[in-house]
């Protein structure tokens, strides 16, 4: 789908410059590094606070660990995805619970996810998947009106953008 090794050669002599820089330091945690690309995220993403993790599936599992669940809760997962999006879920104790999503953009939908709520329902995790953000608006909307959290999966779309109220 994406050429991983053509964007590599790309950019070969920047990322080469920056990952001598930290094994030469062998500061890998919390290090001067990390800080520079936490404050360099946040800049583009134009939010307060990024925190960087080892990788996708541990930035999902300490977002679920932040929302103290009970055991057998459930979280509304796509069934198109990465398998992180449900693992994290499942490692934690609670249910994965999986809705259909669209065939134009393959994210979860506000519809389908209407449909798989239930009284143990805590929260949705919509992926963002291939660089297409899912419809957030209604999602949030859906979310409120129902007392949910959400956690984004951002994994495959880092600076997707979705507009508000653009869509239909
Ligand atoms: C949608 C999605 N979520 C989560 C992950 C997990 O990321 P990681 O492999 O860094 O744990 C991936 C990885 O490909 C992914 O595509």
């Amino acid at each position: 789908m994406a050429d991983l090794g053509k964007q590599y050669l790309k950019l070969k002599e920047e990322i080469s410059l920056e990952t001598d820089s930290v094994f030469s330091s062998a500061q890998f945690i919390k290090g001067e590094k990390v800080e520079e690309l936490e404050k360099e995220l946040a800049s583009y993403l134009g939010v307060k606070h990024v925190i960087t993790c080892g990788n996708g599936t541990d930035a999902l599992q300490l977002a679920l660990m932040a929302l103290n669940l009970t055991i057998g809760d459930e979280v509304i997962c796509p069934s198109f995805s990465f398998i992180s999006s449900a693992e994290a879920v499942a490692l934690l104790g609670y249910r994965p619970v999986f809705v259909d999503v669209s065939y134009d953009d393959f994210n979860i939908t506000m519809e389908n996810i209407k449909d798989a709520i239930t009284v143990k329902t805590k929260a949705i995790i919509p992926v963002h998947l291939f660089g297409q953000a899912a419809d957030m608006e209604k999602i949030m909307n859906l979310a409120n009106q129902y007392n949910l959290f959400v956690i984004e999966d951002n994994a495959q779309s880092f600076g997707a953008d979705f507009t508000f109220s653009q869509k239909n």
